[in-house]
């Protein structure tokens, strides 16, 4: 069992404007823990600190002050503590269009994490490849692995990066907003599928969204974001049904959604319809 836990989290940025620096407090002493089979949802507006938080996890970032701890162990920051670290912790950015390289084949993204995390050697890694693709519902196989990405849309890269992401088989996935960049019509889609997956590998997850009726749907516990801080942290019904924060209250009445209102929610929930219609396709929408 392996459990990410942020203590204290703060990040400052020195930001220079000419001969002027001020400071920027991205994060401010955030406490969270992943834990196994539970996602956590971290909402908030743009610019609230989020992706500051998946990049502190992710090691793109150092912390300015406070604790990451794998398994209550401080986390690894070089050489092979570091390349256990990334067995354990893997991420999926926002832009699909962004993460693949368009000039090697799909099959290579995939094959060269699993080489490098020491999954598959020469002869097997081929069958794995096809092994993971089939995972995220892209079917058959090998119709896809020796795509470019280009050829594929944007559902099916975020797909390809899902793959990629599970194939050091990590026990902790963080997702970056990985449905705001897709189509409507196919953003649920991926996001099932990351519930199913999360749901068989048992994974902790984090879930980074503006979107407060998916952060509901697909998550335990929501942490409400303003400003760098944490207003807001509990479980997802809670959080989205009983807002203490005044900052949470306006997010609910700004969701653009229809499915996102707390009162449409409950109503469809009354009337047992568990999700509005266009927010319903299933994980094989392409
Ligand atoms: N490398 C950096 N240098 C300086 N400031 C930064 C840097 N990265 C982020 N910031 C600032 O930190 C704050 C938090 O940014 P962050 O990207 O974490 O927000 P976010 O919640 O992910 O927003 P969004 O919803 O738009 O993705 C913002 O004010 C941003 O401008
Ligand atoms: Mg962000």
């Amino acid at each position: 069992m392996t459990a990410l836990s942020v203590r204290e989290l703060t990040k400052t940025y020195t930001l220079r404007s000419g001969l002027k620096f001020s400071t920027l407090q991205a994060v401010k002493g955030v406490d969270f823990d992943l834990t196994p089979g539970r996602t956590v949802a971290l909402v908030g507006q743009s610019g609230s600190g989020k992706s500051t938080i998946a990049k502190l996890i992710a090691q793109l970032e150092r912390p300015t002050s406070g604790t990451i701890t794998l398994d209550g162990a401080p986390i690894g920051r070089r050489g092979a503590a570091l390349a256990r670290y990334r067995d354990e912790v893997q991420m999926v950015f926002q832009d699909p269009f962004a993460s693949l390289n368009p000039y090697h084949s799909i099959g290579h993204h995939i094959e060269r994490p699993l080489l490098l995390h020491g999954k598959a050697t020469r002869s097997t890694v081929r069958e794995k490849v096809l092994e993971l693709l089939s995972r995220v519902n892209l079917t058959p196989a090998e119709d896809y692995v020796d795509r470019k990405p280009h050829e594929l849309s944007g559902g099916q890269r975020q797909r390809v990066a899902i793959a990629r992401a599970l194939a050091p088989g990590p026990s902790i996935l963080i997702a970056d907003e990985p449905v705001s960049m897709l189509d409507v019509s196919v953003r649920l889609g991926v996001l099932n599928l990351l519930a199913r997956l999360q749901r068989e590998e048992n994974l902790a997850m984090l879930y980074i969204t503006h979107d407060l009726a998916t952060a509901r749907h697909f998550s335990d516990e929501i942490l409400v974001m303003y400003r760098g801080d944490v207003v807001e942290q509990g479980p997802a019904d809670d959080v989205i049904l009983r807002p203490q924060a005044e900052f949470t209250r306006q997010l609910l009445v700004a969701a653009p959604e229809p499915g996102t209102n707390p009162r449409f929610l409950a109503e469809a929930k009354r009337r047992g319809v568990p999700m509005p219609d266009h927010l319903a396709p299933s994980e094989d929408t392409p």
